[in-house]
């Protein structure tokens, strides 16, 4: 098969001058100011859930819809740190050291390794920006329902397809995430949250091309798809 190895390694050829990490600065902090934006749009879009789109939730009062919308944030914040530490960067290693690393060749691997710094600092700015608005609003965090069925979905395939099954969950999560914060940025927002989110979507515009270019050269998405799905 034919590598379309150029587009690889040029999305990643000057990482260590534009990723989030090397070139944003940390500007993830709230200030006493941003915690009086009382607009509950401003803390996490109603139309990107159905919930808060919901007409029950046109009856809450301003006070209960704000905390409403500030808990979804935080809920999409403990999702984004979980699926980045424990399923993205967990199908890194399968690449450089695990079942999957003789479907890569060092190139790939060695960008892989900079999308798994990458991951690492996403999962850093989500749980900073997650802690301080749950303690304001003192919110209590629960477990993302999407990543317990991505851990139920690995739990459940052969041990034999384990990596080929992790690769499958980091692939369609990376192109989904990639939606989400396109979606999420498109509105105003509290500054921090802004910034985290613009940051984010700044890698993974990156990390989705990898990704397209691994599964085609390693030939294991469409094969590999049609035995587990
Ligand atoms: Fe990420
Ligand atoms: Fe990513």
């Amino acid at each position: 098969m034919e590598k379309i190895t150029t587009r690889s390694s040029t999305v990643f050829k000057s990482w260590h001058i534009t990723s989030a990490v090397r070139s944003r600065p940390y500007a993830y902090h709230f200030s006493v100011e941003d915690f009086t934006q009382s607009e509950p749009d401003l803390w996490f879009p109603r139309a990107l859930s159905p919930a808060l789109a919901h007409d029950s939730a046109k009856q809450l009062s301003k006070k209960d819809l704000l905390v409403l919308h500030a808990y979804h944030l935080i809920h999409f914040m403990d999702y984004t740190t979980r699926l980045e530490m424990g399923h993205i960067n967990e199908t890194v290693q399968c690449i450089i050291s695990g079942d999957l690393k003789h479907f890569f060749d060092k190139d790939e691997q060695l960008n892989a390794l900079k999308l798994y710094t990458d991951e690492a600092y996403h999962a850093l700015f989500s749980k900073e920006i997650a802690a301080p608005v749950a303690n304001h609003f003192c919110l209590e965090r629960i477990n993302s329902a999407r990543i317990n069925s991505l851990d139920q979905l690995l739990q459940n395939s052969p041990q034999s397809l384990n990596g080929i099954t992790r690769f499958c969950i980091a692939f369609v999560s990376e192109t989904i995430i990639t939606n989400e914060l396109y979606n999420l940025i498109r509105d105003s927002l509290v500054t921090p949250v802004a910034n985290m989110l613009i940051d984010h979507l700044h890698d993974e515009g990156r990390h989705a091309i990898f990704s397209q270019t691994v599964s085609h050269n390693s030939g294991i998405s469409y094969q590999s798809l049609r035995r587990i799905i």
